[in-house]
């Protein structure tokens, strides 16, 4: 790693990691990347493209066809996907109830470490998902670890979800990030787990003030 500062934030599904990240980002000037956005941009190209998660030649071939781009603007995710852009799309439910398991294959994982490490090579970056802290940036100056009760949070997943989706309810989200949580901290492949060195950040009580107050602590020796 150069001079540049890298934070990686970790964390279980919907437990405001990318609220923070963005928060550190615009505060920094750093550069955000939400590493999760990639994944689901791939789940909804496979899923479009009915490809067989089991059939590794199909896989390969996929993601040989998947251009993926962030484009920074206001601080919030933009990504597109083979220069549409799929940032709505990707957060419904079609993609979370498969992104888990597409980001459990192992060619998936390969080809996203190696893009998200490229973007981290020479910029002061925030980067959350994961992996970040363990398998993406073992080096990173700082790392955190989010967690919060998973009341707080399927119920501040369903206040972002239910505006544009009406019929959704709170079971179901519920559900959805438990399951999710399930799949990312028992599968074989970089689970979520926290590293040895990351600071747990449990925000189930914070504003997000307060939690951006404590992160900004957390960097600042590391800044010129
Ligand atoms: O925003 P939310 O917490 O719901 O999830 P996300 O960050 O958009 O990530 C969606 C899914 O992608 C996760 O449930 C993981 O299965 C996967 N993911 C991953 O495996 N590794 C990452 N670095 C980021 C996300």
């Amino acid at each position: 790693m150069g001079n540049n500062i890298v934070i990686a934030i970790d964390g279980y599904s919907s437990c405001g990691k990318s609220t923070l990240a963005k928060a550190l980002a615009k505060n920094l000037h750093f550069i955000y990347i939400d590493s999760g956005a990639m994944y689901r941009a791939v789940t909804l190209y496979f899923l479009r493209n009915d490809i067989d998660l089991k059939d590794h030649e199909q896989i390969i071939a996929a993601l040989h066809n998947i251009h993926l781009n962030f484009h920074s603007r206001d601080y919030q995710t933009h990504i597109s996907l083979n220069d549409e852009e799929v940032s709505d799309e990707i957060r419904q439910m079609p993609v979370s109830e498969n992104v888990s398991t597409v980001a459990a294959l192992h060619d998936v994982r390969i080809e996203m470490v190696k893009q998200q490490q490229r973007m981290g090579r020479s910029k002061n970056i925030v980067m959350d998902g994961r992996d970040i802290g363990t398998i993406v940036f073992p080096h990173a100056q700082v790392k955190l670890f989010m967690t919060a009760d998973p009341l707080v949070r399927a119920k501040r997943r369903f206040m972002e979800l239910s505006p544009k989706n009406p019929d959704i309810t709170l079971e179901q989200v519920f559900d959805n990030l438990a399951h999710r949580d399930y799949q990312d901290t028992t599968r074989e492949e970089s689970p979520l787990i926290r590293a040895h060195d990351a600071i747990i950040l449990d925000n189930t009580n914070l504003t997000p003030a307060e939690q951006l107050a404590f992160a900004i602590g957390k960097v600042k020796p590391f800044l010129k």
